[in-house]
């Protein structure tokens, strides 16, 4: 058997955790011979290619990023791309495809397996929204690398007496925001689930203040408040219909000092959170969907992703976990509520 493996959508810490896993367990114990298609479904849509065996997937596993290169390349909105996907699977002597990617590129896969190309699916996203799955590798990294910027600004916070706002990803889904902000103590998270009142923030920031505290507020980039809008930073959408978002943390901080007098600043993590070396969490999570993917492509198991259900790696549906996005209960959001203000 050949097997295609590519990397789509934004990169996350564990990507090459995946692929080495994939590549020694399908090389040690079925014998099967691989190929690495580049920039997500840019490859196999334009028949890049690269050699991926044992010797260059070694040494990969603490990599951030993907050996294999991605990208948001919808093949769906380009005029004959099933078609030549399934002409570039057949000159590269393709059996069967492992696609790691989110929502996006998981849901190509979703199509595709239902149009007869044997696919399996592995769950990835910094966002942690993909449904079915408990967890997706890269968000205890960027949650990770946001509690350690959380614990930073708390003391230059304080010694500035200054409202400092922390602008964390996550897209339309409160996940990184939300643990994130518990871990490094935050006075205040906001998410998308949950519409925010910029009176009831400005009071909480207020009476943070009152305590000689510095407060520090997590917001998602997808947070939105009561009387306003989502802040996208360009209008442009990209090949999947999604906005670029970023700016609510800098709007935030305006109003909040308008509204109080005091000052306020605001520090956006953007694509910090995705860059670097994934944590041991990450690292094994990645490694197991790794192995149990292949194991799914040998049972011949097409159309399924692997999925962390508790400490088990079970297989679903690509379906069901690309029908609806995990977003964030509003009573786990709750729990969090004691410790604002
Ligand atoms: O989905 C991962 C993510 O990092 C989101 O949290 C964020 O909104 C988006 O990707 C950013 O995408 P790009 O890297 O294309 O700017």
């Amino acid at each position: 058997m050949r097997i295609g493996v590519l990397t789509g959508g934004g990169d996350c810490p564990g990507l090459n955790a995946v692929i080495r896993a994939v590549v020694r367990k399908g090389v040690k114990a079925y014998g099967y011979e691989f190929i690495g298609f580049r920039d997500g479904w840019r490859g196999p849509l334009e028949g890049l290619t690269m050699k991926l065996d044992v010797p260059t997937t070694r040494g990969i596993l603490p990599r951030g990023g993907t050996i294999l290169g991605s990208s948001r390349t919808n093949p769906f909105k380009i005029e004959g791309g099933v078609e030549k996907i399934k002409e570039n699977l057949a000159k590269a002597g393709v059996d069967a495809l492992i696609a790691i990617g989110g929502e996006d590129t998981l849901g190509v896969a979703t199509k595709l397996d239902s149009l007869g190309v044997k696919v399996i699916g592995v769950p990835k996203t910094i966002d942690n929204d993909l449904n079915n799955t408990d967890y997706t590798f890269g968000f205890d990294t960027a949650v990770n690398i946001a509690v350690e910027a959380i614990d930073r600004l708390h003391t230059t916070a304080e010694s500035h007496h200054r409202a400092l706002i922390v602008e964390v990803m996550g897209r339309h889904a409160g996940w990184i925001a939300l643990h994130s902000g518990l871990a490094g103590g935050a006075s205040c998270i906001l998410i998308p689930e949950v519409k925010f009142s910029l009176d009831q923030v400005c009071k909480w920031v207020e009476s943070r203040f009152e305590q000689s505290y510095s407060p520090i507020i997590v917001i998602a980039e997808g947070a939105i408040p009561q009387d306003g809008d989502m802040v996208t930073k360009d209008k442009s959408l990209d090949s999947f219909g999604h906005a670029k978002l970023s700016g609510i943390g800098e709007w935030l901080a305006n109003q909040i000092e308008t509204k109080t007098g005091k000052e306020a600043r605001t520090s956006v993590l953007g694509h910090i959170q995705r860059g670097g070396t994934p944590t041991a969490f990450d690292r094994v999570l990645a490694t197991r969907f790794g192995l149990h993917a292949i194991t799914a492509v040998h049972d011949g198991d097409w159309g399924k992703m692997v999925a962390l259900h508790g400490t088990k790696i079970e297989r679903v549906p690509l379906a069901s976990a690309t029908s609806k996005l995990k977003t964030v209960d509003p009573e786990l959001y709750k729990e969090a509520e004691i410790f604002f203000g």
